[in-house]
């Protein structure tokens, strides 16, 4: 199995830049589903998730095809199959949101239950409500649900909480509906945009985008072309913590500010001073000149759950007591005790992580548990000095493109390695 092995304490410096969103390419790619045509995706990120939704499309009859290392084309010849098995639906609960576009192409769709994650049950009953509203009948037998419809309809769907999936999900199976579907309560993640903005470009109609407040008036017949993905706003975030803790010397290229709100503004709250120049963004503020602070996780435009995980890494050496409430997901602390293993001071109490501040990290074998999880790892193990090695990377290898090519090239000394086992 895969592993990395970083000598920390190298002191990096240079731009990293940033590829396109994971969460905003693999939606749009399940949205080439909707209708008949060839599609040019540009700015997809070379990632494992993007590989294994590939292979669930292409079972689903459409070919999909690398232009170079970021451009997909994807064909849609008309769907040969309507169901996302297990096999590959349990290894990627992204592959859900294929249901919705199957829907909205062929009015049945057969998706197996994505089961369980190391973050949190996650459940789909908000998408299987939105699919009823649209009048499809659910049935759930064996680990799948099946859904069918004579015809989907538009209706009004108010979600019970802003699921990023859910939303996603809804407003494909909407787009060829007949009549107006509104969607309440819907997430608003940048992510939602692109994905209304790809659909847009092919002529669907939809109103409300960046709102909690989706409008979709069904079209006939939707017209694939060509799109470009947003780069990724996580993976800025990720690097910025790296900005930080080499006093500026990382510089984060092509992030979209707008995207990040909260995420810099609770930098600045902590005392950061965000620098920007053309499409470099990065921060001299010292760590040590850092203040703790208090952070909740929150659908977007709130502080991002995918964020949580790199910010308590850097609140692991601020000075003073921060605190860090996860509200998204159930079971996002899975870091902790593999940072406590790096020397850092950090205590749960039920949703709440207390982290006490301490000078440094601290090198140490440690496992990532998840895709977020990892990369808070790694940010600790190149500042550790030592040799820190962080197993499982293959959490790390669905969300972040090119990492260790990326660090190297900051003068960072990590590798991959072999080790026996998991
Ligand atoms: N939820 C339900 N019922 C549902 C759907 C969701 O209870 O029908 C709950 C979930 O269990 C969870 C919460 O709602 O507790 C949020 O889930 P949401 O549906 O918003 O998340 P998701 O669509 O499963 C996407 C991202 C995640 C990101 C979350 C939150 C993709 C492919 N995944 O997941 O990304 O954490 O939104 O922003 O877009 C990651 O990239 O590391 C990652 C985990």
């Amino acid at each position: 199995m895969d592993a990395y092995r970083i000598v920390g304490g190298k002191g990096l410096e240079g731009e990293i830049a940033i590829g396109g969103a994971k969460n905003a390419a693999l939606p749009i790619l399940c949205a080439t589903l909707v209708e008949k045509g060839t599609y040019i995706l540009k700015n997809v990120p070379a990632l494992k998730d993007i590989k294994t939704l590939s292979k669930v499309l292409e079972k689903l009859g459409l070919r999909v095809e690398n232009l170079d290392k970021n451009t997909l084309k994807v064909v849609n010849e008309g769907l040969k199959s309507i169901e996302a098995t297990y096999d590959l639906v349990k290894t990627m609960r992204a592959s859900f949101t294929v249901m919705g576009p199957i829907l909205a192409h062929e009015k049945r769709a057969k998706v197996s239950l994505p089961g369980g994650c190391a973050i949190g049950a996650r459940p789909v009953d908000l998408h299987l409500k939105g699919f009823e509203a649209l009048g499809c009948e659910i049935q759930i037998h064996h680990g799948y649900v099946e859904a069918e419809a004579k015809e989907l309809k538009g209706a009004k769907i108010v979600l019970d909480f802003p699921s990023v999936g859910a939303t996603e999900n809804i407003i494909m199976a909407a787009v060829k509906a007949k009549g107006e579907t509104i969607l309440e309560n819907a997430a608003r993640e940048p992510e939602i945009d692109d994905l209304c903005n790809f659909l847009v470009s092919m002529g669907a109609k939809i109103q409300g985008i960046g709102t909690s407040k989706i409008v979709i008036e069904g079209v006939e017949k939707l017209y694939p072309g060509e799109y470009t993905i947003i780069p990724d706003r996580i993976e800025a975030g990720t690097y910025l913590v790296l900005s930080i803790l080499s006093k500026g010397k990382v510089k984060v290229k092509g992030a979209v500010r707008e995207h990040m709100d909260s995420f810099l503004a609770k930098l600045e709250e902590m005392g950061a001073e965000i620098k920007e120049e053309g499409d470099l963004m990065w921060i001299e503020t010292p760590v040590e000149n850092l203040k703790p602070a208090i952070v909740k996780t929150m659908p977007h435009p709130g502080f991002p759950t995918d964020l949580q995980a790199q910010i308590m890494t850097l609140m692991s050496v601020v000075k003073g007591t921060s605190e860090i409430k996860e509200t998204i997901f159930e079971n996002r602390f899975m870091h902790v005790s593999e940072l406590n293993r790096m020397g850092t001071n950090i205590k749960i109490d039920g949703n709440r992580a207390l982290i006490e501040g301490v000078e440094k990290f601290e090198y140490a074998e440690v496992m990532a548990s998840d895709l977020r999880a990892g990369a808070s790892l790694v940010i600790a193990g190149l500042y550790a000095e030592g040799e820190t090695i962080v197993t499982r990377i293959y959490h790390i290898d669905r969300g972040y493109e090119a990492l260790e090519d990326k660090l190297v090239k900051l003068g960072a000394h990590i590798e991959r390695i072999k080790v026996e086992g998991v």
